[in-house]
């Protein structure tokens, strides 16, 4: 298989105007835990190694801040910076030393359309991985809104090394490893976030952990469903602040073989927006919510993390 510059999704950090009440919602109810704290961000990791998936800065509105994504041990860190400037990124902070709590070496840009992404190395993992039912075991993808969707899928490709591995009408599905994706473009009128998905061990946890979402009173905004794209199963949530949250499993996983397939393959029939047919169609106010969250114009000061 081939060998990616970037190796995975690592984390997504948001703000929040109600800090409290979010973390409340990701600890108690989602699934997460606080694995560590720093100045006023509160950092949260779900069952794997990964040191946090989710980082929760105080913010005046929901904002999407950064994404941060994984760099294999054997790249150079400088040239992927160099290499993302040449296709239109912006520079925020090169190679140093990690401030932040996940440690090891971090860079940041922002790239063409105004997202922060920051791409750390040796970057601390927990020794205390492990699946549990009902429980985010990682990310798995996360869904960004972009006005140029072919645009935006080129600079993965030409400056990030990310593979194609499927077009819809409205949506790019990019991997970087052998889950079917890893970011997802989805058409929009402006650039943000759309959703962030999280990765739990099976289907059946998917609904038991949609059950206790319901019990806490967030009920499905989308699904329960199996997507086209990826083969995964879904079910969508809006935060207590406005972020639409992804609980997904049984991601498909691709090599090097995999066919892409495009807009005129991956058609549904007249009513359907999955494989199961059981969800009712998508509410207008979750719709809304995913196109809410927009990025953050950078004539102001970065959010870096
Ligand atoms: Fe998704």
């Amino acid at each position: 298989m081939m060998q990616f510059p970037i190796t995975g999704l690592r984390s997504v950090s948001i703000g929040t105007p109600d800090l409290a009440r979010s973390e409340h919602f990701y600890t108690q109810i989602w699934g997460l835990a606080v694995a560590a704290r720093q100045g006023d961000v509160v950092y949260m990791r779900a069952s794997g190694s990964d040191h946090h998936v989710l980082a929760l800065h105080p913010s005046e509105s929901p904002e999407i801040l950064s994404v941060t994504f994984r760099v294999d041990a054997g790249e150079n860190l400088e040239a992927l910076a160099a290499k993302a400037v040449v296709h239109g990124a912006t520079l925020l902070a090169p190679p140093a030393d990690n401030p932040e709590p996940d440690g090891g070496m971090v860079m940041v840009i922002r790239e063409p359309q105004g997202g922060v992404f920051r791409f750390v190395q040796g970057d601390w993992q927990h020794a205390d991985a492990r699946e549990e039912r009902d429980r985010p075991l990682r990310l798995a993808h996360v869904n960004l809104n972009s006005a140029d969707v072919a645009a935006e899928t080129a600079f993965y490709q030409q400056a990030l090394g990310f593979v194609l591995t499927d077009r819809s009408k409205i949506m790019a599905f990019l991997r970087c490893n052998s889950d079917h994706h890893a970011v997802v473009l989805a058409e929009a009128k402006a650039n943000g976030l759309n959703h962030i998905a999280f990765l739990l061990p099976d289907w059946e946890s998917v609904m038991r952990a949609s059950g206790r979402l319901v019990d806490a009173g967030y009920p499905i905004a989308w699904g329960v469903g199996r997507h086209g794209p990826g083969d995964n199963v879904f079910a969508y949530f809006v935060d207590p602040v406005g972020f639409v949250v992804e609980f997904t499993a049984e991601v498909l996983q691709v090599d090097d073989s995999y066919r892409v397939r495009g807009p005129e393959e991956w058609i549904w029939p007249p009513g359907r927006t999955d494989h199961w047919g059981i969800a009712p169609p998508k509410a207008d106010h979750v719709k809304a919510a995913q196109t809410a969250i927009v990025y953050r114009p950078a004539a102001l000061p970065p959010g870096a993390s």
